[in-house]
């Protein structure tokens, strides 16, 4: 879908900012380009939509030349989100995004009705359109640009550094919105980050870029967590990459273990073990300690906070941290639901890793 070929951009100050690179960016997926700062990443998006064009080489975007289509007609093909959302601030939220409808010739009426479809799509309330931009938070103005970005339908998005300026709970949510805006949408999304976390989130692939616009790896996120190429990436990927692998590892043949449980409500046991404690939905709610005496009916105020609960079928590290994190050592499983469904250790994960290996 969108291919860059011996693509070299020299600025007329001398600087190098891409060199040479070639790659392939897959229709229908999110693509990742990560790398420090001044590494090419911004200047080779650009070169996508005709802000910049390269000093050689060629890009293609669905296999025709970019050079050979008009700037103003191809951007219409292409939405880019940037940084700060770039929103006008004297237009109300609302006519920010209908800006692109009427751009494309809709009716005022059309093309509000589309910006309250849109605004609704990225997860924002119907009365925030009628704010100004400096009225929302961070986050808020970010699912805006993303909102207008997606006005036209275009088939290919842009997003550089979308989500940098917000804080990293409210980023960690826009991050989970755009993977399921993409399951919906089937967008070939091109995405510029300088962190790698976020990169290994999002991208199908990633490419790692360094210094002076040479492209250092391109590949999935699991195989650039397993192979570094080189000491760079190597470097750039971080500590903790063993353990962050464990997020693209499938968990069949993790056999959930069973614990006793009791209703918040009911008189438990007496046990000399751990007792996990549910609601009336089979939610977990807590642990009881060992041993724990307790007098007639059990309150939630007499458990200890629970760990993080692992989803069944999920990737394996989330199984890891879920034992990890639990006062009994027991991470919790749960269904779709949010029911409980077993415990699984530690151990079992590590027994599983290694049982792969061999
Ligand atoms: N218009 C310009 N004229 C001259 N040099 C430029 C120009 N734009 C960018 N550069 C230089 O080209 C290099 C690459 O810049 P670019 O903006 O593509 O980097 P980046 O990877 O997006 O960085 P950041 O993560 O900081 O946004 C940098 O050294 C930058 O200083
Ligand atoms: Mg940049």
């Amino acid at each position: 879908m969108i291919e860059f070929q011996s693509v070299r951009k020299q600025y007329d100050n001398g600087t190098v900012a891409v060199h040479e690179l070639s790659l392939v960016v897959e229709t229908g997926t999110i693509t990742v380009f990560v790398g420090p700062s001044g590494c090419g990443k911004t200047t080779l998006m650009r070169m996508v939509n005709r802000m910049i064009d390269p000093s050689s080489g060629t890009v293609r975007v669905n296999g025709s030349d970019v050079r050979d289509s008009d700037p103003a007609q191809l951007r219409r093909g292409i939405g880019y989100v940037i940084q700060q959302a770039g929103l006008f601030p004297h237009r109300t939220v609302l006519d920010n995004v209908a800006t692109v409808p009427l751009l494309f010739g809709r009716s005022r009426r059309e093309a509000r009705a589309r910006a309250s479809e849109l605004l609704e799509l990225v997860g924002l309330q119907q009365e925030l359109g009628k704010r100004y931009p400096a009225q929302l938070s961070g986050g808020q103005q970010q699912r805006v640009g993303v909102a207008r970005a997606l006005a036209a339908d275009p088939p290919v998005l842009l997003m550089d550094e979308p989500f940098s300026a917000v804080d990293p709970v409210v980023r960690e949510g826009l991050q989970d919105e755009l993977l399921r805006l993409q399951a919906e949408l089937d967008k070939t999304v091109l995405f510029v980050t300088h962190d790698i976390d976020e990169a290994i989130k999002l991208g199908e692939k990633v490419a790692v870029l360094r210094e002076g616009g040479h492209l250092a790896q391109y590949a999935a996120p699991d195989d650039l967590l397993a192979e570094p190429a080189d000491d760079f990436v190597t470097s750039f990927v971080g500590r903790d990459r063993g353990y962050r692998r464990l997020s693209f590892v499938e968990s069949d043949g993790i056999r959930p273990g069973s614990v006793t449980t009791v209703a918040v409500g009911d008189t438990p046991p007496a046990r000399a073990s751990w007792v996990l404690a549910l609601d009336g939905e089979r939610r977990p709610r807590g642990w009881l300690p060992p041993g724990a005496a307790v007098d007639g009916q059990l309150t939630e105020d007499q458990l200890v906070a629970g760990g993080s609960l692992y989803t069944e079928r999920t990737p394996l590290r989330g199984a890891l941290d879920a034992a990890l994190s639990a006062p009994s050592g027991l991470g919790v499983v749960v269904d779709g639901d949010g029911g409980y469904v077993g415990v699984v250790t530690a151990q079992q994960v590590l027994d599983l890793i290694e049982s792969r290996r061999t």
